[in-house]
């Protein structure tokens, strides 16, 4: 049930969304100034906005801020106590933009591919999972001493966080024994691989979710280059390194253009291109409502001139992980088979199986190498969606 302030904290949080100001910024806006605010509380309330977004369509326009905030929580335990109560044809016309339906491919026969897509938009619906990331091979110690963690045999060191307990405040966290990751991410540091000794470019590392995964991968060994665009995030990537002790990685300044920060050639690159985050739309509802066929359009062209410009700095026989946190076909296989059409220098590269799960190839109508490219569907992984494809240069 939710309570009374719960509610009205969630209604002005609501009246600061609009389409420049995401849920999410608003929520930490919100709570940077009502620090009295208990952790419980602002998850109450976090719960709840996005709970609204997630049943935004369903809510009457007409209906008060309140009212509408209890309808989307009344769903919300609808479908929570039985997620069959709303069919699978609801919520294609309801939890998602049509535009989407324009930009998926739902693998399978129509039969699977049916429900598949059942599966993905329940799975849209559903609270998130938080995962964790251990540092390579303590997953199970973690486990044991931070408890209320379970193991997955996607990713050796990947666990679901299901206890309740801040985990900003952990000792664990505090002394770089875990980085909060979702799972679809630690993935595409497992499909990188990077071995120790090796020179990599994190070509947009943001604030280095994934560059602290290769440069843990790597033991603190060789180099990980880490550059983006914007320079804020860069010192959030600093850091977060300094917390987990890792000192393989250098920083620099890469506006995603054809000059490039180095002149070096490298064992591997990893694209994490800009996308529009379709992928996060469990976890980012207010996304489903702000994200257009535009952007799609505009950020696929980025993605594949951001392709181009790396791809002269891999060394003979080096390799080259793209990913994007979506699912579109525009900013997936589309990039890749216009990416690989201008490329011949480079070859597509299996990815690697993971887990007793191997990767599956991806399915589209753009006749692309199948275990060279992957879909990870929120609903089979319990976690982001997520588009990686990989290439090596010929070597000579
Ligand atoms: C998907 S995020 C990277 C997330 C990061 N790799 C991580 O794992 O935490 C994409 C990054 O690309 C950067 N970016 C956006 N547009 C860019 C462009 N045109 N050129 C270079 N970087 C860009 C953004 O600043 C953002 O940090």
């Amino acid at each position: 049930m939710l309570d009374q302030a719960t509610l009205n904290h969630a209604a002005q949080i609501l009246a600061a969304v609009s389409t420049n100001e995401r849920a999410d910024t608003a929520l930490r806006f919100y709570f940077e100034s009502h620090r009295y605010l208990q952790p419980p509380a602002k998850r109450a309330i976090s719960h709840t906005v996005f709970v609204y977004f997630r049943w935004f369509s369903w809510l009457d326009p007409k209906a008060s801020p309140q009212k509408r905030l209890e309808h989307a929580v009344a769903l919300h335990e609808r479908f929570t106590a039985d997620p069959k109560s709303i069919k699978a044809e609801t919520l294609a016309a309801r939890a998602v933009p049509a535009w989407l339906w324009d930009e998926l491919d739902v693998p399978g026969d129509a039969t699977a591919a049916a429900t598949a897509k059942a599966g993905y938009l329940r799975q849209l619906q559903r609270d998130p999972a938080l995962w964790l990331r251990a540092r390579p091979g303590t997953a199970a110690a973690l486990a044991k001493s931070l408890v209320a963690c379970e193991p997955t045999a996607l990713a050796p060191d990947a666990l679901r966080f299901t206890g309740v307990q801040d985990l900003f405040k952990t000792e664990q966290f505090k002394t770089g024994e875990f980085e909060i990751q979702d799972l679809a991410s630690q993935l595409v540091g497992v499909a990188a691989a990077p071995q120790p000794g090796a020179n990599w470019w994190d070509a947009c590392a943001g604030e280095g979710g994934k560059t602290l995964h290769l440069a843990d991968l790597m033991r603190n060994k060789g180099v990980v280059w880490a550059t983006d665009r914007n320079a804020r995030r860069i010192d959030t990537l600093k850091r977060r390194a300094a917390r987990a002790r890792l000192f393989n990685y250098r920083t620099d300044f890469w506006d995603g253009g054809s000059k490039l920060p180095t002149k070096q050639k490298f064992d591997g690159i990893l694209l994490d291109a800009p996308c529009s985050g379709v992928g996060t739309w469990q976890r980012n509802p207010h996304a489903r409502w702000t994200t257009t066929p535009a952007d799609v359009r505009e950020l696929a062209a980025t993605q594949l001139a951001l392709l181009h410009n790396v791809s002269g700095a891999l060394k003979p026989g080096g390799r080259l992980i793209y990913s994007v946190c979506t699912l579109t076909r525009s900013e997936t296989i589309a990039v890749v088979a216009a990416f690989a059409a201008a490329h011949p220098e480079l070859e597509p590269l299996p990815l690697p199986a993971l887990g007793s799960q191997p990767f599956r190839p991806a399915q589209g109508p753009e006749p692309v190498e199948g275990p060279s490219t992957v879909f990870l569907w929120p609903h089979e992984l319990d976690a982001n969606g997520m588009f990686i494809a990989a290439w090596r240069r010929k070597s000579g």
